[in-house]
């Protein structure tokens, strides 16, 4: 993956707020409750848990690219089946939160397993239950697109993060590539109905919405893939 702020490797520059499409404005417009996307991951819980190895082999790399310098007490928001915490620093004081506590099952035994320091807590990520500034580090991937709200969630990852910490997303994205794009807007609808996730999101327009400073954003794989590294304001 490369920086290349604000284009990514093919040369490609990011749509920035105001440019979205018609089929974008249509995905940040859709929205299940908290609850309801918490019983879409119940149910998909074991199965996501089993492809542990597949997710390794396509996004482990960068997953350890965007989370391996996290430092200090990190809080990974949305953190799932823990898939993230193999890539943190063994001195990391993890903190998961999630809104599912079928994900969230797996989230313990991961920190149990990698035998780091942490605890999982179910919480919904459009109000932290944590004080301002508590954390040295936010981490959340593959979430803005679920989130019922994510300019919310992602002022509260501000909140909680201290004001010379990190904020380190990673996401999938609207692809570039126009068949790609086609394919994401074309299932789109279905995709959100089945999984609560929005296929064809833009992750860099939600934090221009939430007004976080953005230091460094990078795509890959025809842009399917989005790293942003912002900064608390
Ligand atoms: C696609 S999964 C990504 C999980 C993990 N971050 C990863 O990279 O594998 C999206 C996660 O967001 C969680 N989620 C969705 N809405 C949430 C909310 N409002 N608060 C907390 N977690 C939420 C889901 O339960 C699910 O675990």
């Amino acid at each position: 993956m490369h920086s290349s702020d604000p284009h990514d490797s093919t040369g490609q520059q990011y749509r920035t707020r105001g440019e979205n499409t018609d089929q974008q404005q249509a995905a940040q417009n859709r929205s299940k409750s908290a609850d309801e996307i918490a019983d879409a991951y119940a149910e998909v819980a074991d199965k996501l848990a089993r492809w542990r190895q597949l997710d390794r082999l396509f996004a482990g790399r960068y997953r350890r690219r965007q989370f391996e310098h996290a430092d200090g007490r990190v809080l990974d928001v949305a953190c799932g089946t823990g898939r993230n915490f193999r890539y943190l620093p063994s001195s990391s004081d993890v903190v998961g939160i999630d809104i599912s506590d079928e994900m969230l099952v797996y989230a313990r035994s991961e920190l149990d397993r990698l035998e780091l320091d942490g605890t999982v807590h179910r919480m919904d990520a459009q109000a932290l239950d944590f004080p301002d500034d508590s954390f040295d580090t936010v981490i959340s991937s593959f979430s803005t697109c679920t989130f019922p709200d994510p300019i919310a969630a992602l002022r509260e990852m501000e909140r909680v993060c201290t004001p010379e910490g990190q904020i380190l997303l990673l996401e999938h994205s609207r692809s570039h590539a126009a068949p790609l794009a086609w394919l994401q807007d074309w299932r789109a609808d279905a995709h959100y109905e089945k999984n609560g996730c929005r296929l064809n999101h833009e992750p860099l327009e939600a934090v221009g919405q939430a007004a976080l400073p953005v230091e460094k954003a990078s795509t890959a794989f025809f842009g399917l893939v989005t790293a942003i590294d912002a900064t608390p304001r």
